[in-house]
């Protein structure tokens, strides 16, 4: 490369030459998000693994979400930037239980949330994203009972909206999420009484109480965007900031910090660097491999999200 070309230029270059898509999620870096060919929520990025013509997916994301895109196009290649981009939810739920409660609770349907590692995904019956996972809840017949994981705020947030009995509920939470604090949410509402507030489904219970609207992050930026009023309180990650002020300059949208990092940052998300992103598409590492075997179990639970929205 000439040394000349800025890192956005090289990352351009590389993704021609390596037929390359770059996917991103809402919550990545501005820069990253601006070289993206599509930013969204889990569930639209998951679509849209499907459907290129390249040989290459940088996933722009944390790495349950690439090994999902993984499952999806089993003959292509899949890189992150940064191999450690986790998730607190994914490291709350271990494979070893849920293939033990699979045993002990065979006519159980294990409805997992796409935050899960792809050993998980490949023992449930169902996935779910934060968007349609009341919709896939509702999809199964009411006399059955339900293991929903990892996200005990999503499950509960489920229950309530689907009014579920028999439903157990794996005990996970998101870093990010799950320490935004009712109190700070109630103190930003003295100062902005104006304000309409937004939140995403991980959030506790108490901050959900305060909510306009709960959903997943696109559905919050198109919320945001669409509904009359000039300011927003928006409970989760700060990513998406970057979309709301492009598509509502006009508006405001405060960000609240969390009990955790006192700031709305995913610090998983946020080890992929425009640096790590040109060096990933250079040497197609840290590469996503997952068997053939996993692949084929795991990609029965997704199909059957997938169909139903
Ligand atoms: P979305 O489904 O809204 O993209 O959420 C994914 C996530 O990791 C939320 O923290
Ligand atoms: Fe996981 Fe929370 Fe980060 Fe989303 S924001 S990737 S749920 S740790």
């Amino acid at each position: 490369m000439p040394a000349s070309l800025s890192v956005q230029d090289e990352i351009l270059q590389l993704k021609r030459d390596r037929r390359a898509i770059l996917l991103a999620h809402h919550y990545q870096e501005a820069e990253i998000q601006d070289l993206a060919d599509c930013v969204g929520d889990s569930l639209e990025l998951a679509r849209r693994a499907r459907e290129f013509d390249g040989d290459v997916i940088a996933f722009c994301g944390v790495w349950f979400m690439a090994e999902t895109a993984k499952v999806l196009n089993p003959g292509r290649i899949v890189v992150v930037p940064d191999r450690e981009a986790s998730c607190s939810l994914v490291e709350s739920c271990p494979v070893e239980p849920i293939r033990a409660y699979r045993q002990r609770h065979p006519d159980h349907v294990i409805v997992s949330y796409i935050n899960t590692s792809v050993e998980v995904k490949a023992e449930s019956d169902i996935l779910c994203t934060s968007r349609n996972a009341v919709q896939v809840v509702n999809s199964i017949p009411p006399e059955k009972h339900i293991l929903f994981l990892p996200d005990r705020n999503l499950g509960n947030y489920v229950q309530r909206m689907t009014g579920r009995k028999n439903m157990s509920i794996w005990q996970g939470t998101c870093v990010v999420h799950a320490t935004f604090a009712a109190r700070r949410l109630a103190a930003a509402r003295m100062e902005h009484p104006n304000a309409l507030v937004a939140a995403h489904p991980e959030c506790p219970p108490e901050v959900l109480e305060q909510a306009d609207f709960v959903g997943s992050t696109t559905a919050i930026i198109k919320y945001c965007v669409e509904t009359k009023g000039d300011e927003f309180i928006v409970m989760t990650e700060s990513g998406v900031a970057h979309s709301l002020k492009r598509l509502a300059p006009e508006k405001r949208f405060y960000f609240l910090p969390n009990d955790n990092c006192n700031c709305s940052e995913c610090p998983y998300m946020k080890r992929n660097t425009l640096e790590k992103l040109r060096d990933c598409l250079q040497n197609l590492e840290p590469r996503v491999e997952v068997s053939e075997d996993l692949m084929r179990r795991a990609l029965v639970p997704l199909e059957r999200m997938l169909a139903i929205q």
